[in-house]
């Protein structure tokens, strides 16, 4: 096993069991992008009757605009994106986990660059399943 980051969180061990098991892969990656949401818990919900966080609200993101949960005060540039209508789909939610701050610079959300693909489409499937919570 191999740990990175200082929080101990076992990204390596994640990944390698997201590519070594393609013939469960979809409860698996599941279970995979379960994992990798923990960190994210810290500020994040997915259910929508959550009391607020300090972000906001993940319910629903998938087709969702951009900074769209009404009851979070978004930064200038996340509130830029939803005028502009940009909506949440998988590509855009993967490239935005690959490098949150890359996509938009100055936001208000301190994370890790995301480079495994594997983990990207763990962590996607699960945040775009509408049961996750
Ligand atoms: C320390 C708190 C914190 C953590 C940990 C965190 N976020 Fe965030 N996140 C935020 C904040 C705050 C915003 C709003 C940023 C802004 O307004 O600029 C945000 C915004 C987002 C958005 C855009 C939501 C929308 O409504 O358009 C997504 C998607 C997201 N985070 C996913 C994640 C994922 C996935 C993780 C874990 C890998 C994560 N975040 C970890 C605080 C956090």
């Amino acid at each position: 096993m191999r740990r990175v980051g200082a929080r101990g969180f076992v990204w390596g061990a994640a990944a390698i069991s997201a590519v070594a098991a393609p013939y469960c892969a979809p409860a698996l990656s599941n279970e995979v992008g379960r994992r990798l949401f923990e960190p994210c818990r810290a500020c994040h919900a997915l259910d929508p009757a959550s009391p607020p966080m300090p972000g906001p609200n993940l319910f629903g993101l998938i087709g969702r605009t951009v900074a769209g949960d009404p009851k979070f005060d978004y930064s200038p540039v996340l509130r830029s994106a939803r005028a502009s209508g940009r909506a949440w789909d998988r590509p855009l939610l993967e490239q935005f986990l690959r490098d949150p701050e890359a996509m938009f610079p100055g936001m208000w959300m301190t994370s890790r660059p995301m480079p495994d693909m594997a983990e990207r489409r763990a962590l996607a499937d699960f945040l775009a399943d509408p049961k996750s919570r």
